[in-house]
């Protein structure tokens, strides 16, 4: 596993000590003992003729079907390696993770090792790796790119509905494609990566924000063995989705988010005003009281919604930080309407766009202030230790 930072998070220790020229081939495999064989056989004679020394890495979720063993054997006369990770949940994208941290060379391939994606293809990645491309992408759907061997509707129909909702987030046309060449110097921090499920491939793109390059490759249907595609992983896929989402639109969404919650808030504020009215108190009274439950009610759903990624603070401070930044919000609202209406000719005749003006303005000094002030990204640094 990554490990995250613990105590002392300068201790790097677990990073690779020895950066070489060569190429590192990462395949996760789980019950995959009958393509192994073939596999390193292929791969083996793929890089034959790549003037460049190579390896390859199995990174294996506990098998218990002979591959350890098969890999081992392999590795006495190829540099072939299988590392076992015991006692922790499979799952593809760690396993892909392991196998990268593993990685000694500075130039990193990551494929099936279902001979799904054919080794034959990866000296084309690596061929297009420059310094202007930061990751090479196999791609089925580029030109020339294709899909060997019969597909059931359903996972076509899957794939393609998949694909297309992960368009946004990148430019591949296979944002999918589990084959792929990057790299090493330019990974990202591997603690700022959080894949879940099947698509690390997607996450690297998204998150190393890299520059894509694609290269049309042929996809083999498996011929041993089974997909661990499910709906318990196309569940994690669409999680995963969200958060690359979130994490590429940051900033239009938490507008939007914020944005909602305000005008919940003011429909909150308003019915208080009405109903504390209703029941006898005095017109600015009621507008003085109602101003505390709405603001309550934005401060929570803030808190569960457009900041729900942020580190949650304790409750009363937060509430009073974002107390003074609804009042920062609502001082930059009036006074923008102050100063437009008595400086601006235009606004002076047209006082109703002064106030929305002055909404726009406050919001935005609220959501800055929110943002920086109330919802923090870290916790402060406890003193003592
Ligand atoms: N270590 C480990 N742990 N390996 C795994 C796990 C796991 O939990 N699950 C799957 N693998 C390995 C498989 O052994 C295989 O080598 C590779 O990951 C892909 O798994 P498949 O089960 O064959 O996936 P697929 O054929 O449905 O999905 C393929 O197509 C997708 C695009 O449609 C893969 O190529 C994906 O990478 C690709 O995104
Ligand atoms: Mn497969």
């Amino acid at each position: 596993m990554l490990r995250h930072p613990g105590p002392a998070p300068d201790a790097r220790h677990d990073e690779p000590v020895h950066v070489v020229r060569g190429v590192s081939i990462v395949a996760p495999t789980f019950r995959e003992a009958s393509n192994i064989p073939t596999l390193v056989a292929r791969v083996a004679a793929a890089m034959k003729d790549h003037e460049t020394e190579w390896e390859l890495i199995l990174t294996d979720d506990d098998s218990g079907d002979g591959s350890e063993a098969i890999a081992t054997a392999l590795g006495q006369r190829l540099p072939v390696r299988i590392h076992v990770r015991r006692n922790c949940h499979p799952d593809l994208s760690q396993a892909v993770l392991e196998g990268i941290r593993l990685a000694r060379f500075d130039r990193l391939v990551v494929m099936d090792a279902d001979l799904s994606h054919p080794p034959e293809q990866v000296p084309d990645l690596l061929a297009v790796l420059d310094d202007d491309t930061d990751m090479a992408v196999g791609s089925r759907y580029a030109p020339g790119g294709r899909i060997e061997g019969v597909w059931s509707r359903y996972r076509a129909l899957n794939s393609r509905l998949a694909t297309l909702l992960a368009r946004p987030l990148t430019r591949c046309s296979d944002p999918m494609s589990g084959f792929f060449a990057l790299k090493r110097g330019r990974l990202p921090d591997p603690r700022s990566l959080d894949p879940v499920g099947y698509k690390i491939g997607l996450e690297l793109m998204v998150r190393g924000r890299f520059r894509v390059r694609e290269v049309a490759i042929r996809f083999d249907e498996r011929r041993h063995g089974a997909s661990k595609l499910n709906w318990r992983r196309q569940l994690a896929f669409l999680r995963h989705l969200l958060r690359l989402y979130l994490f590429r639109f940051e900033l239009p969404v938490r507008v939007l988010s914020f944005g909602a919650v305000g005008a919940t808030g003011l429909v909150v504020d308003t019915a208080f005003y009405l109903g504390l009215q209703w029941v006898g108190l005095e017109h600015l009274l009621a507008r003085f009281l109602s101003f505390w439950p709405a603001v309550t009610w934005n401060w929570s759903l803030n808190r569960a919604l457009t900041f729900r990624d942020r580190p949650p603070a304790a409750e009363a401070a937060q509430w009073a930080r974002f107390v003074i930044s609804s009042l920062i919000g609502l001082a930059t609202n009036v006074g923008s309407y102050v100063l437009l209406t008595g400086m601006v000719d235009f606004f002076a005749r047209n006082r109703l766009l002064a106030l929305l003006a002055g909404v726009v303005i406050g919001s935005a000094g609220n959501y800055a202030t929110a943002t920086r002030f109330v919802y923090l990204e870290r916790q402060p640094r406890r003193n003592g230790h």
